[in-house]
C-alpha cells in the first residue's frame, strides 16, 4: 500500500515537473515569435557629394507591412501594404536610387522643416525683430527653405521591442540656418507596429525664441499602381472650415465653412468628384492646395481623416496632435518625373495629407501659435494606419 501511495506521489510530482518545463518552453516560443514579428535591417544606399553617407532603413512587421526610410531627408522611400487579397505593394510615390532625390524631388516622402508650408515673403517677428527666411517658392517661403530637413542627411539609432521597430533620427539645425534664429534639435521617431500602423513622432528644443512647423510630405496612391492617377480614391476630413488662399497659395486670414463647397469632405467624397468645378480656390490652387481646419482640436492624438481606394480595397486613416492638414492633390506633377515602377509621375498621381499648422501663421496672430522658445518641448505626433475593407 505504502509503496503504491509513494508510487502516485513520485508519478504526479514527475507530472507537475513536466508541465512546468513545457509551459516555460511554450512561453519562450511565444516570447521569440514575438520579437520575430518586427524587425529593421541597415544598408547602404548612397553618398552625397560631401562623401555623407546615407542609408536605408527597412522596418518590417509580421501583417505584411514594410516601410523604407534613408537618412537623407528622413525621407519614406516606400511603404508596401497589403490590398484585399493580401497582396502587398508599394503606397507611396518616390526614386529608387538618391542621385534622384537629391536631383530633384517634390518633396517626395519628405520630412519637412523647420516650417512646413509656406511663409508669406519669407517675413516674420519675434519680439519685434524681423527675420528674413530663404525665399524659394516665388516670393515666399516653403517648406524650410533651399535646403530644408528635407535635404540633410539625420543620424539614425534603431530599436525594437516586442511589438515595434522603431527608426530615430536626429538633426542640429544651426542658428540662423536658412534664416531662422536659434540651434534646433530635431528628433523624428518613425515606428512600425503589428497593426499596421506608422506612428512620427516629432520633438524639438531650441536654444532661442523661434518658429518650428514639423510634417511629413508622403504622397499616396493606395492602388499600388502609380500609372493610375488618385482622382477615384476616396477621401473623408474631419473639418468644418478651411483656409482660402491668395494667388501665391498664402491664406487670406479666412477661415471659411466647407458646407456647400467642393472643399467639403465630412462625407467620404472621391477626390477627382469636384476638383475641376468652376470655384475660385480651386483655379487658384490649381486643385485642391489648401490646408483644412481640423475639428477636436483639444483631442489630441486623434482620427482626422481617412482615405480609400475601393479598387484595392486599401484604407489609409490619419492621426494627428495638430490643427490642420494640407490636403495635396499633387497638381504640379506633370509627367517629368521617373517614377519607381516605371513611367512617370503624372499629374495627380499622388495626394499628401500633411499635418501640421497652418501656413504662414507666424505672420497670422488668429492662427495658433507656432512659437517655441527655450524652456518648452515642441511635440507633434501623427500616425498612418492602414488596413483593407
Ligand atoms: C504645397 C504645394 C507644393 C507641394 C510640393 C505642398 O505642401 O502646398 O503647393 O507644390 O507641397 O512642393
Amino acid at each position: 500500500m505504502k509503496f503504491i501511495k509513494q508510487f502516485l506521489y513520485s508519478l504526479s510530482f514527475l507530472g507537475i515537473v513536466i508541465l512546468s518545463v513545457m509551459c516555460k518552453d511554450e512561453k519562450k516560443k511565444e516570447v521569440t515569435q514575438k520579437i520575430e514579428k518586427v524587425s529593421i535591417e541597415k544598408n547602404e544606399f548612397g553618398t552625397t557629394p560631401d562623401g555623407g553617407k546615407v542609408d536605408r532603413y527597412t522596418l518590417k512587421n509580421s501583417s505584411g507591412m514594410t516601410v523604407d526610410i534613408i537618412t537623407y531627408g528622413g525621407i519614406i522611400t516606400s511603404i508596401k501594404v497589403p490590398n484585399k487579397e493580401g497582396v502587398s505593394e508599394d503606397v507611396v510615390l518616390g526614386y529608387n536610387n538618391l542621385d534622384r532625390y537629391m536631383e530633384s524631388s517634390p518633396y517626395f516622402g519628405a520630412i519637412i522643416g523647420r516650417y512646413g508650408n509656406r511663409i508669406a515673403k519669407g517675413k516674420f517677428s519675434l519680439d519685434g525683430k524681423e527675420y528674413s527666411l530663404a525665399v524659394n517658392n516665388g516670393e515666399n517661403h516653403l517648406h524650410g527653405g533651399i535646403k530644408g530637413f528635407d535635404k540633410v542627411v539625420w543620424k539614425a539609432s534603431e530599436e525594437t521591442g516586442e511589438y515595434y521597430a522603431a527608426l530615430k533620427l536626429v538633426y542640429l539645425s544651426k542658428d540662423m540656418e536658412e534664416g531662422y534664429p536659434g540651434g534646433l534639435n530635431t528628433t523624428v521617431t518613425y515606428t512600425l507596429k503589428e497593426d499596421n500602423s506608422l506612428d512620427m513622432l516629432y520633438e524639438a528644443t531650441t536654444d532661442k525664441k523661434t518658429i518650428v512647423n514639423l510634417t511629413n510630405h508622403s504622397y499616396f496612391n493606395l492602388s499600388g499602381d502609380f500609372s493610375k492617377t488618385v482622382l477615384d480614391q476616396v477621401l473623408s476630413l474631419n473639418a468644418d472650415k478651411y483656409l482660402p488662399v491668395d494667388n501665391t497659395l498664402i491664406p487670406t486670414g479666412e477661415i471659411a465653412e466647407v458646407k456647400n463647397t467642393p472643399f467639403d469632405f465630412r462625407k467620404p467624397t472621391s477626390i477627382g468628384s469636384r476638383i475641376e468645378a468652376d470655384d475660385d480656390q480651386l483655379k487658384k490652387g490649381g486643385g485642391y492646395d489648401h490646408c483644412w481646419v481640423l475639428n477636436g482640436q483639444d483631442k489630441g492624438h486623434r482620427l482626422i481623416g481617412t482615405a480609400y481606394d475601393p479598387e484595392s480595397g486599401r484604407v489609409l486613416e490619419v492621426f494627428t496632435t495638430e490643427p490642420g492638414v494640407q490636403f495635396y492633390s499633387g497638381n504640379f506633377l506633370d509627367g517629368t518625373l521617373p517614377a519607381k515602377q516605371g513611367g512617370t509621375y503624372k499629374k495627380r498621381s499622388g495626394f499628401c495629407l500633411e499635418t501640421q499648422h497652418y501656413p504662414d501663421s507666424p505672420n497670422q496672430l488668429d492662427f495658433p501659435s507656432v512659437v517655441l522658445n527655450p524652456e518648452e518641448k515642441y511635440s507633434s505626433k501623427t500616425t498612418y494606419k492602414f488596413s483593407t475593407k
